[in-house]
């Protein structure tokens, strides 16, 4: 069914459905035979409209990238934008998925991933809710399964509160957790941050690394 106030959703999806990983459960383990030549896969979970994986994707053209989003019309314009990239064409190292997060650990295998990537993630703030955040402890558990050892999870965020449980859900799953003062030299804005930025807010980030 055709997404209510999108004109030409299903042409324009297909259009760009070489980017599309359909069924992600049968590349479990093999995420690298997408990508020949490249040595890291990284992941994105909760893309949105794709500032962030393009430019990740342009800046290292030597790693994979999958990029993850539940909401199918937003994917379709983080699709686009990679599809209509000569650059990202040229350099074909990037995937996505369109899939809840929840699924994670039956589309990646063990020790398959070198990084994960959370941009402005949604903040659920209601205790009833807190399952719901990409930073609860299953999750992190999950990120732990699929991460290699010394894989990094990568978080910003502008909410304060998201971040201090996050950081606090590190340490306790036994990762080690940096929290940065700035952003890196080579930082590359998600949607959301290039707002907040232009706003003046503050925006949180995290260091990860997976000790198993
Ligand atoms: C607040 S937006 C941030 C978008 C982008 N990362 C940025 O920084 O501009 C959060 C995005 O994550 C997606 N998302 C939220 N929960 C998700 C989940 N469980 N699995 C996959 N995507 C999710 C939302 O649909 C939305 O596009």
């Amino acid at each position: 069914m055709r997404p209510r106030g999108k004109k030409h959703f299903e042409e324009r999806y297909e259009a760009v459905s070489s980017l599309l990983v359909k069924d992600p459960e049968a590349l479990k383990g093999q995420w690298c035979s997408l990508f020949p030549g490249k040595k890291q896969v990284h992941l994105e979970i909760g893309c949105g409209k794709g500032a962030f994986v393009s430019g990740m994707a342009k800046a290292y053209p030597d790693v994979a990238f999958v990029a993850m989003e539940v909401v199918p019309t937003v994917i379709l314009m983080a699709m686009e934008k990679v599809f209509n990239d000569p650059v990202l064409k040229e350099q074909d190292n990037v995937r996505f998925i369109c899939a809840d997060a929840r699924l994670i650990g039956s589309y990646f295998a063990e020790n398959e991933l070198d990084a994960i990537y959370l941009n402005f993630s949604d903040p659920w703030p209601r205790p009833k809710h807190y399952k719901r955040r990409l930073t609860y402890s299953a999750f992190l558990e999950t990120y732990k399964t699929i991460l290699k050892p010394e894989g990094i999870i990568r978080q910003k965020t502008d909410n304060s509160s998201l971040f201090e449980y996050s950081v606090e859900q590190y340490k306790a799953c036994g990762y080690d957790t940096h929290v940065l003062d700035e952003a890196p030299a080579d930082n590359v804005l998600t949607e959301y941050e290039s707002r907040f930025i232009a706003e003046g807010l503050p925006i949180y980030r995290a260091v990860a690394v997976n000790r198993k």
